[in-house]
């Protein structure tokens, strides 16, 4: 399966989901910045960034790089060298900067699987939503939440979030969810947060907290708690679409859905908790430090409070990789708010005609 999985939303997750059931072993291929930049406007995350969060996920066995646009063209590398019996793509059609299949040849050869395309969500979809975000930055009234680096104002117009066309079901949380429930001699790792626009930061503190025990529990704020600390109109997903970007990450084994803000007695008891981590205060931008400090008062006292860092470089690793979070994201749209409109008004009009065509696919 092959794309450019920018800005990795539960769609392309749930696609990749499906095509591992396909077969034994998934391979995702993965689309330069230039590909993506000819055939469908900017990408708002850089390669490094999106081949991260792709490796990450729990399906993928194999990535390939390099795989271009039209595949079509390079489905002779995919057979061959790659070894792979099919190639997946969702129902919705994706052209050629002419207007031609990007699988035509691969279908002609028989080698072609179509999945269903997860409805009511896109990158095209949360652009907008972020370009909603930032449609008032520079009004004075209203102006300090907009900013990434600013506190937020609780409240001020609600959640964004809510407005998504995602139809959550109890089957979704189901196929991404591992069925695991940790055993006695496990030592459990909590970490809690808002998790939006899952990305490469998010990914590497994952990592790293689960390299800190054998169990990895991820606690997920509510959308009216997540807004209450991030302010305007954070979080950009709402709660279930963030549930299934933390659950496609390989280094999570449960997620908590709406966890509550402080870490209880009670909490860590019930999950039999040995080790809570978080990251550096520095790192969260919405988060002040009184606020941190109840939040983990009880960790910290007890003396199983750890801080891990997302953000330390590798030694060949790019800077601005490293510091990507939520308000860095939403800094790029700001910065490149009209090529962004002007990319979003066009594929807003394919993804309308494709919903008007559509006609029903079973999913696998
Ligand atoms: N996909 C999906 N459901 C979505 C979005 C994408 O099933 N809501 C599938 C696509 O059909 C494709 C794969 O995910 O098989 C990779 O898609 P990609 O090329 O990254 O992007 P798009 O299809 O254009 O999706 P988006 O608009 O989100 O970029």
């Amino acid at each position: 399966v092959d794309g450019c999985f920018d800005l990795m939303h539960f769609g392309h997750f749930n696609a990749i989901r499906q095509a591992r059931e396909l077969g034994d072993i998934l391979v995702a291929g993965i689309h330069s910045d230039e590909e993506i930049e000819q055939n469908k406007g900017p990408p708002v995350m850089k390669f490094a960034e999106r081949l991260e969060v792709l490796q990450s996920c729990k399906w993928v066995d194999e990535v390939v790089t390099g795989v271009p646009y039209n595949v079509s063209a390079y489905m002779d590398n995919i057979i061959n060298k790659h070894n792979c019996d099919f190639i997946v793509h969702g129902d919705d059609p994706s052209l050629n900067a002419d207007g031609t299949d990007a699988y035509a040849a691969i279908k002609a050869a028989g080698r072609f699987r179509m999945i269903k395309r997860t409805e009511g969500i896109s990158t095209t979809e949360l652009v907008g939503r972020m370009l909603l975000v930032t449609k008032t930055h520079h009004d004075p009234e209203d102006s300090e939440p907009h900013s990434p680096t600013g506190s937020g104002s609780a409240g001020s117009s609600g959640p964004i979030a809510m407005q998504s066309a995602f139809l959550a079901t109890s089957r979704r949380i189901n196929q991404f969810s591992n069925n695991l429930t940790p055993a006695v001699h496990d030592k459990v790792v909590y970490v809690n947060g808002v998790w939006d626009l899952f990305h490469v930061g998010h990914v590497r503190f994952l990592k790293r907290a689960r390299a800190l025990g054998t169990f990895l529990i991820v606690g997920i704020f509510s959308d009216k708690e997540a807004n209450s600390h991030m302010g305007s109109n954070f979080p950009i997903m709402n709660i279930h679409e963030r549930v299934l970007s933390v659950l496609a990450c390989k280094y999570v084994d449960e997620v908590i859905i709406g966890a509550p803000y402080q870490v209880s007695e009670g909490l860590l008891k019930d999950l039999n908790v040995s080790v809570v981590v978080k990251k550096p205060l520095c790192d969260l931008y919405y988060q002040h430090e009184d606020t941190e400090k109840e939040e983990y008062k009880v960790p910290r006292d007890k003396g199983i409070l750890q801080e891990v860092e997302s953000r330390d470089l590798l030694e060949d690793e790019d800077a601005e990789t490293a510091i990507v979070n939520t308000g860095t994201i939403l800094q790029r749209i700001i910065d490149h708010r009209l090529k962004y409109t002007h990319r979003n008004a066009r594929r807003a009009a394919k993804i309308t005609d494709y919903e008007e065509k559509k006609t029903y696919v079973q999913e696998l």
